[in-house]
């Protein structure tokens, strides 16, 4: 049976390079997010370095959906990688910024869902399988407006604090039971299979490495920038 990652939120730029990082060292992949033709698109890239490979269209807002797919991965889920997170562009590919006042009540609401309300279903779906196995890794992608938040991207901001939260107020009572919690805070503009999505990659990977090593040497938190 596979060891398998779980990416939540999987898409061309960190979810990809980051599940082509577990790939390489024998992971089996699950591949999530709402576009299943996109999703299948990254499938195929993963098969053709060899990878074993699997596509969900789900929603990482609803809860049974969420909750489906982790029972159904069962012993095989390793670890799950929770990476939604919104950020518009406009039609050029240029980042949008609103201020809270622009912002429609449902985009708050749905923003906050993908943001982090979609990261508690997942953890919390996967972590009783995980404690009774005394092994697994939950690896959050985060951002630098975790620390440092913007006003024009405040539901984001609100977000990646959130992650960051998850994070280190779960890290002590996981790491009691063999499960390991990490938030990467991504500080840098990251493109699709560029050197830095690349780099995220391995930087997840590092935190998921230290598994291998007395669990003083873990950490909840790393900063790529
Ligand atoms: N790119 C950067 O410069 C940067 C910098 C710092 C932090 N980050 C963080 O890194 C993460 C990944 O960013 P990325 O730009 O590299 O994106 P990515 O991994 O290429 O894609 C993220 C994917 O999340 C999926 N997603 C969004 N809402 C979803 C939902 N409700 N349910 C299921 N999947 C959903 C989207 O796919 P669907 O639309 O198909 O659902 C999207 O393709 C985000 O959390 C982002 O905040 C990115």
């Amino acid at each position: 049976m596979s060891k398998t990652i779980l990416t939540l939120g999987a898409g061309p730029g960190i979810g990809l390079a980051t599940a082509q990082r577990f790939a390489r060292e024998g992971y089996a992949v699950v591949l999530a997010a709402r576009d299943g033709k996109r999703l299948e698109r990254q499938a195929a890239v993963l098969r053709t370095a060899g990878a074993d490979v699997q596509s969900v269209a789900l929603d990482v807002s609803d809860a049974s959906a969420v909750s489906a797919l982790i029972r159904d991965l069962g012993d095989r889920l390793d670890v799950l990688h929770y990476n939604a997170g919104i950020l518009r562009y406009d039609a050029q590919g240029a980042l949008q910024t609103h201020a809270l006042e622009d912002l429609a009540e449902r985009d708050l609401e749905s923003d906050v869902r993908i943001n982090i309300t979609g990261a508690l279903y997942a953890i919390r779906a996967a972590m009783p399988g995980m404690k009774a196995r005394q092994r697994g890794t939950m690896l959050l992608t985060g951002g630098g407006l975790a620390t440092h938040p913007a006003a024009e991207l405040l539901t984001l901001s609100v977000g990646k604090a959130g992650l960051r939260t998850i994070a280190q107020a779960l890290f002590q009572p996981l790491k009691a039971s063999g499960v390991h919690i990490a938030v990467l805070d991504v500080a840098t503009l990251v493109s699709p299979d560029s050197a830095q999505a690349h780099g995220v990659g391995e930087a997840f990977w590092q935190l998921h490495a230290q598994r291998e090593q007395p669990v003083e040497s873990w950490s909840w938190e790393a900063r790529y920038s």
